[in-house]
């Protein structure tokens, strides 16, 4: 029986891959620090923090692979990515270590190059970290912790600069950065059968036609996407209409974070002087 470690499981991208991923022969363990609702399936489910060294030992026991997808999935102050991004897969990778566990995939994402323009071709997997926001930091830690433990330790990390997993692609550049569920499960599924993957560094993608990134080094992990966000393309043209390419939205991978709004040194500066 395989045992699959899913944390940030009552996430949406959790919600949207676990029926994907249930299959006899396997069991889910779900954990999350909020509740995950059953499902029927057999899952087993784990309340726990991903900072807390001695439950996630404890939630690693017998697990084959990790999926890692819990923590904070946008922009926050410093102390809480700190807290919950870097030091949470820190605890992951350290916990898996201690229990054994073979593979951990990381929830990497865009945000660690977003700041790559997107006007110089396709990104490859190995651009080099350009992160827009805090958020971004804290994933390039996360490929660097994955990058240590794979050297030093011998497990087996593939870290996925996850573009845009969501039911449909929400706006143009989501046309060229979505992942569809399926091909979402599809890469997941790759990552945990490849043999000997070592560590990895591999985009999370579907097989758009105006793709931004490279799929060459998730394809060599044996990925097959299946989706390509093309058939969303002329309804969402209808409604939002073209964006200037000028703009950070189409810019850059990272989008609008680019953009002034997301200066969070800068709020968090303006926040301590209002004190
Ligand atoms: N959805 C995307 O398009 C996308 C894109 C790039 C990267 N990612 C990454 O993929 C992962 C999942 O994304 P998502 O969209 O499902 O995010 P989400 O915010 O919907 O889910 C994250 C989950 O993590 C849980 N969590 C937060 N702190 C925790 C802690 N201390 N201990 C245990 N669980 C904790 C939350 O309760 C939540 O259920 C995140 O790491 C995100 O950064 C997602």
């Amino acid at each position: 029986m395989q045992r699959i470690l899913i944390t940030g499981a009552a996430g949406g991208m959790a919600t949207l891959l676990r029926p994907r991923l249930a299959r006899a022969g396997r069991v889910l363990r779900l954990l999350d620090i909020a509740d995950v609702p059953g499902g029927g399936d057999g899952a087993e489910i784990v309340r726990a923090s991903i900072t807390d060294m001695a439950a996630m030992q404890a939630a690693c026991a017998g697990v084959d692979a990790i999926v890692h997808l819990g923590g904070l999935s946008t922009e926050h102050e410093w102390a809480p990515i700190l807290d919950v991004n870097i030091h949470g897969t820190y605890v992951t990778l350290e916990a898996a270590r201690r229990a054994g566990v073979k593979r951990v995939i990381l929830a990497s994402s865009n945000h660690a190059i977003g700041y790559v323009g997107t006007q110089d071709g396709e990104v490859r997997a190995d651009a080099f970290p350009r992160p827009d926001t805090n958020y971004g930091v804290s994933k390039v830690a996360m490929e660097a912790l994955g990058s240590m433990y794979a050297d030093r330790y011998g497990l087996e990390v593939v870290a996925i600069r996850i573009g845009s997993c969501f039911e449909q692609p929400k706006d143009a550049r989501m046309l060229r950065t979505w992942l569809s569920p399926d091909d979402g499960a599809r890469l997941i599924e790759a990552c945990v059968a490849a043999p000997a993957p070592g560590f990895r560094v591999v985009w999370g993608a579907s097989n758009n036609t105006r793709h931004w990134v490279s799929l060459d080094e998730a394809r060599a992990l044996g990925y097959a996407p299946q989706d390509d966000s093309e058939r969303f393309a002329a309804q969402l043209q209808a409604e939002q209409g073209e964006p200037d390419p000028a703009s950070p939205l189409m810019r850059y991978v990272g989008g609008a974070w680019c953009s002034e709004g997301w200066n969070t040194a800068v709020k968090e500066q303006a926040k301590e002087q209002t004190k």
